[in-house]
């Protein structure tokens, strides 16, 4: 009883000190148990080497971290952003952060250690400050202080907001880019980083985050008068004492009964790890493939199997379980990628848009679709030794893809913009019904969170997108209105020039001039496909294009919706 005594009057002491000096004005007189280091995950980092860095255990991180894919050898997709989770402190009284120690290799240097290995979440000065090592010669095997700054909110700008992710910009992000990326608005992510130049690409920021449970905790008050403050600490005080009375009875009783037995503590620990099922990863346990199978399936994907070849890979046919299928396999680099199609195609089932039905993480990335029989609406209207296409086919390929897309910009949770529809991308099944295909760039934007990554296939990007890199749902709308054109005649996107020297033209711009011509209809049935001969309505066909110019207008804001063009396309194939 007399050592407990001894820790009890050495703790209260130790309290009493904390106290007084809190209570001298400071920069900051308390920190917050928990906050979030935003680590930008570039190329083949695993999700361990992180927890070892940030101190901490894989699932501790992935508690923070639901929607992220991790493949089974723990490597994470590239570029995407972790939260990892930390303790920010009031360091001496001064300023909001956490050392993490990080134990030095042969070859580090303190901008590689605070660029790659902390992701930018501190700089080599700030690095510098707090180590008393000679830059030029850090011991291998040493520790290293890796502080990094934090943030636990602001009563003068929210009570609502209570963790904060520290969060190291990155070349290319903007205010605008990051405020959709977390779904908050810009002004709340301004109000509490006032004095960030936010195009600069560098620099940390604070931005609100989520708790294990996805909400947005509130900020505990402090309370505010040193009064109620020195009231409190005598209350805790008390507090202390009777918890530690009985704490220390507890302990002595448990320590001499339970001796022998191992240690409760560590046994707890175990059930804990266990018990946390990872949840950090999304995918379907159901429609994963081993490798072996498509591999059989495809005879070692041999060229005979070969259908297609796409920006990131290679598309095979296979048949799978009794189904065709198509398996697009694409190399290591395509995983983002692969993640935001997995994302997008797990949401998305509708007639009209290619059904994903599994996937592959072996060796390679795999992806398995549905099969469509009869190849893309390209290889049918630009294509050698198809028949052509008639003018209702046509209309009923048109309606059907804008289904799809209505579908993923109007019904889906949350909402989708495809970002690539071409001729390419829309496959045509056996019943000549046409499907939407291939998401892989869907939202890519907002999964990497940077608007200015831009994806997709010129001569069907509308001007706002590639000069801002707005992306709406009316992206796809000029893009489809790009298609409806090439329906009518058959010309690629871009027409290359016969004489080299010019340049080569978009088919947008060689209908605007010819839709605006004086003389009616002679400009519009030149540009016909002439494969159809004579066998079409031109009232249908001069309507078809009419809806394609407005698809196709400058100003965004004058195209009509998905939903608007499905009513049109509707009421021409009913009249035709
Ligand atoms: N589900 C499928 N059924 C039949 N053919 C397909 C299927 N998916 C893709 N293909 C063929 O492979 C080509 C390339 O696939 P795509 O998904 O567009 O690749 P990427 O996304 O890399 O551009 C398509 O144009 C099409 O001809
Ligand atoms: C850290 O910043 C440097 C310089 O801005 C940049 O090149 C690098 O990609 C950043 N690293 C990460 C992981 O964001
Ligand atoms: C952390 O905060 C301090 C004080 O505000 C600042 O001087 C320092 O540059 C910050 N460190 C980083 C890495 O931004
Ligand atoms: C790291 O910080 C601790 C505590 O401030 C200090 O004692 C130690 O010397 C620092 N390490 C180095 C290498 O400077
Ligand atoms: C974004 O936030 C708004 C309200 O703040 C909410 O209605 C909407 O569903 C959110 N969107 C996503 C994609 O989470
Ligand atoms: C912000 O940073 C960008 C890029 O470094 C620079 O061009 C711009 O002048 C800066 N803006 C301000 C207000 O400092």
């Amino acid at each position: 009883m007399l050592k407990l005594n001894l820790v009890v009057a050495l703790f209260l002491f130790f309290i009493l000190t904390c106290s007084f000096t809190s209570l001298v004005q400071s920069l900051c007189n308390r920190g917050c148990d928990l906050a979030l280091g935003s680590y930008y995950v570039e190329q083949g980092v695993d999700i361990e080497l992180i927890s070892q860095y940030m101190n901490t255990n894989t699932n501790n991180i992935l508690k923070y971290n639901s929607n992220i894919f991790i493949y089974q050898d723990n490597t994470l997709p590239s570029f995407v952003r972790i939260n990892v989770p930390f303790s920010c402190d009031c360091m001496n009284n001064e300023l909001l952060g956490h050392v993490f120690t990080y134990q030095i290799m042969s070859q580090d240097t303190y901008p590689m250690i605070a660029q790659k290995w902390y992701a930018n979440l501190t700089t080599e000065d700030w690095i510098r400050r707090f180590n008393s090592y000679y830059p030029s010669s850090l011991p291998d095997g040493g520790n290293l202080n890796v502080t990094v700054n934090c943030s636990c909110g602001d009563t003068s700008i929210s009570k609502d907001y209570g963790l904060f992710i520290t969060y190291p910009l990155h070349p290319g992000e903007t205010l605008d880019s990051v405020s959709s990326a977390v779904n908050l608005s810009s002004e709340l992510i301004r109000s509490y980083n006032p004095d960030v130049n936010f195009s600069q690409g560098s620099g940390l920021i604070y931005i609100p985050g989520r708790d294990e449970n996805g909400g947005y905790p509130p900020l505990k008050t402090s309370s505010d008068g040193r009064i109620i403050k020195v009231i409190v600490i005598i209350g805790v005080l008390a507090v202390v004492v009777v918890v530690m009375f009985l704490a220390g009875c507890l302990y002595c009783r448990v320590y001499r009964t339970k001796n022998a037995e191992t240690n409760p503590a560590i046994v707890l620990q175990n059930t804990h790890v266990q018990l946390i099922p990872a949840r950090g990863v999304i995918v379907d346990k159901t429609v994963e493939f081993p490798y072996e199978e498509l591999w059989l399936a495809t005879h070692a994907f041999s060229l005979a199997n070969k259908i297609g070849q796409g920006g990131f890979g290679a598309v095979y046919y296979a048949e799978l379980r009794g189904e065709k299928a198509a398996i697009k396999k694409m190399n290591m680099q395509a995983s983002k990628q692969f993640l935001a199609e997995l994302k997008v195609l797990n949401h998305v089932h509708h007639l009209n848009l290619v059904r994903l039905i599994g996937y592959c993480v072996e060796h390679s990335l795999f992806l398995v679709f549905e099969y469509v029989e009869n190849g893309n609406l390209s290889q049918h209207l630009h294509g050698l030794g198809r028949e052509p296409l008639s003018w209702s086919i046509r209309l009923q390929v048109a309606l059907d893809s804008a289904r799809g897309l209505e579908y993923i910009h109007e019904h889906t949770v949350p909402i989708y913009v495809h970002c690539d529809i071409k001729s390419e991308n829309i496959l045509i099944d056996k019943n000549f019904h046409g499907k939407v295909a291939d998401f892989g760039i869907t939202r890519l934007t907002r999964v990497v969170g940077s608007k200015s990554r831009l994806v997709g296939t010129f001569g069907y990007m509308p001007p706002e997108y590639i000069q801002y890199g707005d992306v709406s749902p009316k992206v796809d709308v000029y893009a489809f209105g790009v298609v409806l054109y090439e329906l009518i005649s058959a010309k690629q996107a871009i027409i290359r020039a016969d004489n080299s020297d010019d340049e080569p033209k978009g088919l947008v711009a060689l209908f605007d001039e010819v839709l605006s011509q004086p003389d009616g209809n002679d400009g519009l049935v030149k540009m016909i496909d002439p494969r159809m001969g004579d066998n079409y309505p031109l009232d249908s066909v001069h309507k078809m294009a009419q809806l394609a110019k407005a698809c196709t207008h400058e100003d965004p804001r004058l195209r009509p919706s998905m939903r608007h063009v499905v009513v049109a396309l509707m009421t021409l194939s009913s009249s035709t």
